[in-house]
C-alpha cells in the first residue's frame, strides 16, 4: 500500500500536551476564534505551518556546534556560500534573515512604481513587498492551478501563453520580472513543471525579462518533479536543481523551512544584479557576512540545503501529506488533489457549504477542528484578503483549512489521530457557525484579528 517509509529514526522528543475539549473550547474563545492567537501550550498538533517547525538532523545540530563566530568574514558565512555555488552554481550570494527580508530587497531593487510582477501565483508577503513600491502583480496560474479536484500533476504551472499576452500587451520594459515560487503555496502547495519553467524561461530570454525563482518551498518540488515529470525522472535531484538554477537569473529562499529558526538568502551569476542588491543587504539585514543570521544558523543552512539534495529526506514530506489527503478522500472529506508540499488542505467551501464567504467558511473551519482535535491548522480564504477601498469584502479564490505538515515532525499514528477527528468533525459539520469580527485590524487581519460566531 501507500504507507510511507521513514528513512530516519527519531532521538530526540519533545513532550505534547492534549488538553481536554473543555479547555480547548474556552482556549479559542480566548483566542477570538483565531488560531493564530492560540497558545502553543493548548495545541496538541501544530500544522499552522512548515515554517521554523521542522525536525533538525542531527548532522546540523553537530555543525551548529562547530560555527565561527565574527562580524565580518567568518568561516561559517564561506562554508554557506561555497555550499551556495556548488548547489546552484551561482557565483554571488547574499545572505537575509528571512524569505521576506529577500523579497523586500527585490522589490526595492527591482520594482519601480506602475511595473508588474508576473508570477505563477503571489505569496502574501511577496505581494505586500511589490504593492508597497506600487507595483502590481499579475497571476498567471494555469486554469486548473485553482481546479480543487484535479488530476493535473503540476498545477503551479505558469500559463506561457497568459505570459506572451501579458507582455506583448504592456511591454517588457513594464515587467519586473518574472517570479515562479516553487511549491505554490497559497494554492495548496502545487508544483510546476520543469518543462514549464524551460517555456517560462524562453519567453523571459526573447524579451529580456529577468526571472526570479522563489525557491522557499523548492525541496517539495523537486521531489514532485523526479516523481511525476517523466522526461527528468532519471535525473538526481542535484541535476534537476542546477537546471532549474541555469534557467533562473536570481533565486531567493527561506531557510525557516530547512528546520532552521531564521535565515535566507538571494543568489545570482550577475554582477550588475548583485551590486544592485548588496547596499540594501547592509541597510536592511547586517554585513555581508551574516545578513541577520546567526552562525549557528547558517551552519544548520548549509547542511540544511545538502540533505534536500537527499530524496529520502525530502520525500517524507510529500509521502506524509499524501498520505493524510488519499485517507479523508477515501473517506468523502473534500480536499485539494492531487496532494501537493506543505501540507493538507481541506476545502471549506464544500465541507461547510451552508457557511457564506462573508462568514469565513475556512476561519470557522479551523476554530471548530482545533475545538474537536487540538488540532491547529490555518484559515487560507477570505479572511487572508483585505477589503477593497470601498471596505467590501474581496472573497478569495479558494477558501481552503492548511494544516501544515512540518518536516519529519509527526508520527503516522498522530495524522491517523487528525484524519480521526477530521472525520468526526465532517460527521458533525451542522454544529459549525459561521464567524463575524469583533475586531478587525486594518492591515493584515488574519494575525490579530478577533471574531465571534454568527
Ligand atoms: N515564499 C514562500 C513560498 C513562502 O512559503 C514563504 C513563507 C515566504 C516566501 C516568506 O518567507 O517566512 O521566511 O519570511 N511561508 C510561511 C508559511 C510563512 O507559513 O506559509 P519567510
Amino acid at each position: 500500500g501507500n504507507v510511507p517509509l521513514e528513512m530516519h529514526k527519531v532521538r530526540i522528543v519533545q513532550k505534547l500536551n492534549l488538553p481536554p475539549v473543555e479547555r480547548r473550547l474556552e482556549a479559542i474563545q480566548e483566542a477570538g476564534n483565531n488560531t493564530f492567537l492560540l497558545k502553543n501550550r493548548d495545541v496538541f498538533m501544530d500544522m499552522l505551518t512548515d515554517s521554523g517547525v521542522n525536525a533538525m538532523s542531527d548532522n546540523q545540530l553537530a555543525a551548529m556546534m562547530q560555527a565561527d563566530d565574527s562580524y565580518a568574514g567568518s568561516e561559517t558565512f564561506t562554508k554557506l556560500e561555497n555550499k551556495i555555488q556548488e548547489i546552484f552554481d551561482k557565483k554571488f550570494f547574499l545572505p537575509a534573515h528571512q524569505g521576506r527580508a529577500c523579497e523586500n530587497i527585490l522589490a526595492q531593487a527591482l520594482v519601480k512604481p506602475g511595473t508588474i510582477v508576473a508570477t505563477n501565483y503571489h505569496f502574501t508577503t511577496t505581494k505586500a513587498h511589490i504593492t508597497l513600491q506600487s507595483g502590481s502583480v499579475e497571476e498567471l496560474i494555469i486554469d486548473e492551478g485553482l481546479n480543487i479536484n484535479s488530476t493535473h500533476p503540476f498545477k503551479g504551472n505558469m500559463d506561457v501563453d497568459k505570459l506572451k499576452a501579458l507582455v506583448e500587451k504592456h511591454g517588457a520594459e513594464k515587467i519586473a520580472f518574472v517570479r515562479l515560487e516553487a511549491g505554490t503555496n497559497l494554492i495548496g502547495g502545487q508544483p510546476f513543471s520543469l518543462e514549464n519553467m524551460k517555456e517560462v524561461y524562453k519567453v523571459c530570454r526573447d524579451f529580456g525579462i529577468i526571472l526570479i525563482l522563489d525557491a522557499s518551498l523548492l525541496a517539495d518540488n523537486l521531489y514532485f518533479i523526479k516523481e511525476r515529470e517523466d522526461a527528468y525522472k532519471n535525473l538526481s535531484i542535484r541535476e534537476i536543481t542546477r537546471i532549474m538554477s541555469e534557467l533562473s537569473d536570481i533565486i531567493y529562499f527561506s531557510a525557516r523551512k530547512l528546520g532552521c529558526a531564521r535565515g535566507g538568502g538571494i543568489c545570482t551569476n550577475s554582477e550588475d544584479i548583485y551590486m544592485k542588491l548588496r547596499e540594501y543587504i547592509t541597510l536592511y539585514e547586517g554585513f555581508l557576512t551574516y545578513g541577520g543570521m546567526s552562525v549557528r544558523e547558517m551552519e544548520a543552512i548549509t547542511v540544511g540545503l545538502e540533505e534536500t539534495m537527499d530524496e529520502n529526506m525530502i520525500n517524507q514530506g510529500p509521502q506524509f501529506i499524501a498520505y493524510m489527503v488519499e485517507k479523508l478522500k477515501e473517506k468523502g472529506i473534500p480536499v485539494v488533489t492531487p496532494a501537493g508540499g506543505l501540507g493538507c488542505h481541506i476545502d471549506a467551501m464544500q465541507f461547510v457549504s451552508n457557511i457564506p464567504q462573508s462568514q469565513y467558511p475556512a476561519g470557522a473551519l479551523a476554530a471548530a477542528l482545533y475545538i474537536a482535535s487540538g488540532v491547529r491548522g490555518m484559515e487560507r480564504g477570505t479572511l487572508s484578503e483585505q477589503r477593497d477601498e470601498n471596505g467590501n469584502e474581496t472573497f478569495a479564490n479558494v477558501e481552503l483549512l492548511r494544516l501544515a505538515m512540518p518536516r519529519r515532525v509527526f508520527t503516522l499514528s498522530q495524522v491517523d489521530y487528525a484524519i480521526d477527528r477530521i472525520v468526526w468533525l465532517y460527521e458533525n459539520r451542522q454544529l459549525i457557525e459561521g464567524l463575524t469580527f469583533v475586531e478587525e485590524p486594518k492591515v493584515l487581519r488574519f494575525f490579530f484579528g478577533k471574531l465571534k460566531a454568527v
